[in-house]
């Protein structure tokens, strides 16, 4: 049993969608909360919204999460804030969908640089000083349903979150007996701006800026469907605490998807005993 009450968690993407949620929740619980994002002014109003509701610190850092260089230095300033820090939510990420052949190396390269280097960054810069100290610890690292099963047009981003799944599986084993939990979130699809992340996309070498959003007949049109049809963040943050408290490792959120990993599954192990 691991309580949230009087410790400090830090929360990547924390600005909107699930991060904000977990930070709330987390607020909510009684942790003060160092939030991190891309933009300034959304992460400081962000943080001011949460203090002034639920009277805990929340403090906003401007932050990306693939620049390992900025969260190593943030880690130092959150620890001149704040004391030692006990929670890590490795929340930010992006999406982009198109078939495999038309993702581009920057596609490439920024999926993965946020989805799963972000998550490397918080470990490496984070998780040192939560092993420092003998209070204990929980890092949540935010996979998708798509680290577990895999769907047309979403290559980039189902590499980034298959990857999410097996290092948290993998760490959660190394801090076995250490007092710290691990705990990976796989959520199915979520009314947040996910389907919108282009709009933090760089621009390529030679490539003219993306549109935003993308249009209705894309497959990031399809993505933004499911998106806008999903369940929303508040259902999720519950289910997270109960995991950070009771020490739980996977989160699933969408029972109805079960089907479709056990389909996977049952693949494997057909293929396996054949
Ligand atoms: N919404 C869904 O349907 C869904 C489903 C499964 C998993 N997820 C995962 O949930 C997590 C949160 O996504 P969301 O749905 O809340 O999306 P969102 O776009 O609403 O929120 C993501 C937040 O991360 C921030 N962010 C993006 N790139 C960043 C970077 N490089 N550095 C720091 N912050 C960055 C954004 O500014 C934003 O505030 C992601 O990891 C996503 O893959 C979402």
């Amino acid at each position: 049993m691991f309580d949230p009450r009087d410790k400090v968690a830090v929360v990547t993407g924390g600005a909107g969608g699930i991060g904000f949620a977990i930070a709330s929740a987390l607020a909510h619980a009684g942790a003060d909360i160092a939030l991190l994002d891309l933009h300034r002014e959304e992460v400081e109003d962000a943080a001011r919204a949460l203090a002034d509701e639920t009277g805990r610190r929340v403090f906003a850092y401007k932050a990306d999460v693939a620049d390992r260089a900025r969260m190593m230095a943030l880690a130092h300033a959150i620890a001149d804030d704040f004391g030692p820090f006990h929670i890590l939510v490795n929340n930010a990420g992006v999406a982009i969908g198109g078939p495999v052949w038309d993702m581009t190396g920057t596609d490439w390269d920024w999926t993965l640089g946020v989805n799963l280097g972000g998550v490397v960054n918080g470990l490496l810069a984070f998780l040192p000083a939560i092993r420092a100290h003998d209070e204990g610890g929980h890092v949540v690292n935010v996979a998708s349903i798509a680290g577990l099963i895999a769907t047309p047009g979403l290559s980039v981003y189902t590499a980034s979150k298959f990857a999410v799944v097996g290092l948290s599986e993998s760490m959660r084993a190394d801090l076995e007996g250490s007092g710290i939990g691990v705990s990976v979130l796989c959520p199915g699809f979520v009314r947040t701006r996910i389907h919108e992340a282009g709009r933090n996309r760089p621009a390529g070498p030679g490539e003219q800026p993306r549109a935003p959003v993308a249009d209705e007949q894309s497959q990031v049109g399809e993505i933004a469907r499911g998106v806008l049809s999903g369940i929303e963040p508040v259902e999720i943050a519950g289910q997270v605490i109960a995991a950070i408290r009771e020490g739980r490792f996977y989160i699933f959120t969408h029972p109805e998807l079960a089907e479709y990993v056990a389909e996977r599954h049952d693949a494997i192990m057909g293929a396996m005993k054949t």
